[in-house]
């Protein structure tokens, strides 16, 4: 070879390199950074405001007449509830084609538990205690929805809820902040992949920032008053997962949280968010939070909202249009600055350079048909809400039922109802698809067993007049399955209790079928914790089955005859009553904490304080024996690691599922501490007779909280470790931190 030859093929080879080699995650950031400043240089200041605006959309996924005009002129940068393959092309298009710096638009839904097929809600896959489930989930909505025209989803819903008066306890992971980190970066990777870009994957949106659950006497949208350390130790972790987990955005909340509203706070989004955590996305009002400013009080008129939560750091606006109509004045009189304008839009344009809108702005439309309710995403829905369902009582193993029973009442409201499973945020959800537990007990049964079937009463209101059909059902049937709980309707946003009781006259037919002698096996479908002390104290077996979703039906058939063993657990205590709440696991021990026999101590005089199910709690089909729990060393520094292992074993006679809960309490320290603190949980499954040791690794990040001077600190001392099947019935033992 000549050497002109050689250099020649080396310059070749240089050249292929250039295009095999892929584009370092740092060229990729930069050339964003670059396109989005170039973009950004060319826009008016209309073009940034509009940029700024979302507007939602037809309930039906219509998009309105005015968002063709908006789009082409370039003030319009986001809806809501647009939706359809079809009419996100058609407005899309205009964007493309008609506006004049071509930049697409994004379309946004709620696809909270799912899109077409629902899975359960969020509050009872978290009972799954398996986060793997809700990566899986949140993969199928992002399938079925990215499908459909919709690139970014407002969820996962990560707020921290210990009232369940509260609606939206139901949209969320319960009350422990460590399950809820877990579930958090679970959902985002579902949803979001490692690029949200990728096909088949959405942009998530960790909602809603912050303190949102802590909503006083459970009233949704009420004002919160916390100290610093309840928001950075109970409020914050489930969203500093999602931000680590690489959320592209957040939701600003309704919520006033110590005097100022979270949708122009500037503590939370900019001091905790942009420079304590490095979140680069941007933020999105929730539904006219912006001009809601001007209820709490903060501001006199949208003008004021519109200052107030732009300079916070609030970067798009749903609903509401206060930056759009009044940004030019804002900028003129100097009460916004350019520069916020500009970081805000910034953001905006950075995720959808990331989200590929600008290369890939349309949705195949020949796929969408396709895309939704396929059998594998069906199968899914039916694992996960089979994993989701806790199994609350079963005494005497009345559950699970054979299949061949002669004859079995299905009874209550709930028991051929489609709507209820979908939850209140349904998506897209059909009640056409949906699975009836009435339909699941059909399909299960053999062929000569009765199956019959009375609803009873209604969820709501008074009548009793179905009440002698269902006892005369219940009379002449080997056993009495009960469906109760709670519509759709009430659960989820605005829906707010006063009472945690069974609603309507649901308690009374329980009693009446109750009466019969059957063996009365109670299932709740509902979307919070109730109080529901009678059955607890009179009915031989009851499973939790939450709102489980499309396939909800078929799961809990599943379980009800013993396909599947229950093993999941409670993310949230149940109180005896209302006027417990709030009432969770991870409480402090106060001056005085509650002795039996002593009337001064932190107690109620009519009822116990104790819950009637405490967080962590669920039974199986088989049993569990946790013993022999060990350190990895008897002390360790405060920077130091331990390894916590405890052995369980399946003590019974079926294959089943056992979470073993790590619990941790710093005997003294400097501030209050929690008496229990979930720090590690794990999921086994195991045949009969088969021990496995878990392990878990506690580091500073567990062992840590803020202290009186708002630092985060591991103090030495005692600290008590727990492992256990639930938070109260545990094994512990002790170990020591030494300052160095
Ligand atoms: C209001 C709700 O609070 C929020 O969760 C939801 O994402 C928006 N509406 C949009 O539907």
């Amino acid at each position: 070879m000549t050497s002109r030859t050689v250099k020649f093929a080396l310059l070749l080879l240089a050249l292929v390199c250039c295009f095999l080699v892929p584009t370092s995650h740092s060229q990729r950031t930069s050339n964003v950074e670059q396109r989005v400043n170039s973009l950004l240089a060319q826009m008016t200041l209309a073009e940034k405001l509009g940029q700024l605006q979302q507007l939602d959309g037809e309930a039906n996924g219509n998009y309105r007449p005015e968002h063709l005009d908006l789009i082409r002129k370039g003030l319009l940068g986001s809806t809501i509830n647009v939706r359809g393959a079809q009419r996100t092309n058609q407005l899309q298009r205009v964007a493309m084609n008609e506006s004049r710096l071509k930049i697409p638009a994004l379309f946004g839904f709620d696809a909270i538990h799912g899109y077409r097929t629902i899975f359960p809600i969020p509050l009872g896959e978290a009972s799954s205690f398996d986060p793997s489930l809700g990566e899986r989930s949140a993969a199928v909505a992002a399938q079925e929805t990215n499908n459909v025209g919709v690139r970014w989803t407002f969820a996962p819903m990560v707020d921290i809820a210990r009232d369940p008066r509260w609606g939206r306890i139901s949209e969320g992971s319960g009350e422990d902040p460590f399950l809820g980190a877990a579930f958090a970066r679970a959902r985002v990777r579902g949803f979001q992949g490692n690029d949200y870009g990728a096909p088949d994957k959405i942009l998530a949106c960790a909602k809603h920032w912050v303190a949102y659950g802590a909503a006083e006497g459970g009233r949704d949208y009420n004002t919160t008053d916390l100290s610093e350390q309840t928001l950075r130790e109970i409020y914050f972790p489930p969203f500093k997962a999602a931000v680590d987990a690489g959320v592209g955005t957040l939701m600003s909340s309704f919520n006033a949280i110590n005097g100022v509203p979270a949708s122009a706070n500037a503590f939370t989004l900019t001091k905790v968010l942009r420079d304590e955590w490095k979140f680069d996305g941007f933020v999105v009002s929730d539904y006219t939070s912006v001009k809601e400013l001007i209820n709490h009080g903060i501001a006199a008129n949208e003008e004021d909202a519109a200052a107030a939560a732009l300079n916070a750091g609030v970067d798009m606006e749903m609903v509401s249009r206060s930056y759009n109509t009044f940004g030019p004045k804002l900028i003129q009189q100097k009460r916004l600055s350019t520069a916020t304008l500009d970081e805000a839009v910034r953001r905006v344009l950075r995720i959808k350079f990331r989200l590929g809108l600008f290369d890939r702005p349309y949705t195949d439309e020949a796929r969408e048909a396709n895309a939704l309710l396929r059998p594998e995403s069906l199968r899914l829905a039916r694992e996960i809400a089979g994993r989701s369902m806790v199994l609350l009582k079963n005494d005497r193993e009345t559950l699970p039922l054979g299949k061949n029973l002669g004859s079995i009442a299905v009874i209550g409201p709930l028991a051929d109802d489609r709507r209820a499973p979908l939850g209140w945020w349904s998506g897209d959800g059909k009640e056409e698809n949906t699975v009836t537990p009435l339909a699941g007990i059909k399909t299960k049964v053999s062929a000569q067993t009765k199956v019959g079937y009375a609803k009873g009463c209604e969820v709501k209101g008074d009548s009793t007049a179905g009440f002698e059909e269902a006892v005369n059902l219940a009379k002449s049937s080997d056993v009495a399955v009960v469906f109760v709980g709670e519509l759709a309707e009430m659960v989820g946003e605005a829906a707010s209790h006063a009472s945690l009781d069974l609603p309507g006259r649901q308690l009374e037919l329980v009693q009446a079928i109750h009466a019969t002698g059957k063996p009365t096996i109670v299932v709740l479908v509902n979307g919070r914790p109730l109080s529901i002390g009678w059955i607890v104290d009179n009915t031989p077996a009851i499973l939790e089955s939450w709102m489980g979703g499309t396939e909800s039906g078929d799961a809990i058939a599943d379980i009800l005859f013993g396909d599947v063993n229950p093993g999941a657990k409670l993310p949230v205590t149940f109180p005896r009553t209302v006027g417990q709440v709030p009432i969770y696991y991870n409480h402090m021990n106060t001056g005085r904490p509650p002795e039996a026999e002593n009337r001064y101590t932190s107690k109620y005089y009519d009822v116990p304080w104790t819950p009637l199910f405490p967080f962590g709690y669920g039974l199986s089909y088989t049993t569990f024996k946790i013993s022999n729990l060990q350190l990895s060393a008897p002390r360790i520094s405060v920077n130091g690691k331990l390894t916590v292992s405890a052995e369980v074993e399946n003590t019974g006679r079926r294959a089943g599922d056992e979470v073993v809960q790590l619990y941790i309490r710093d005997t003294v320290a400097s501030m209050t501490r929690p008496v229990k603190e979930l720090k590690g949980f794990q999921r086994v499954t195991l045949q009969p007779g088969e021990k496995r040791r878990v392990e878990f690794v506690l580091g500073p990040e567990h062992l840590g909280f803020w202290n009186r001077e708002m630092r985060y600190v591991v103090e030495p001392g005692e600290f008590r470790i727990m492992v256990g099947a639930n938070s109260v019935d545990v094994i512990e033992t002790k170990f020591e931190v030494t300052p160095n």
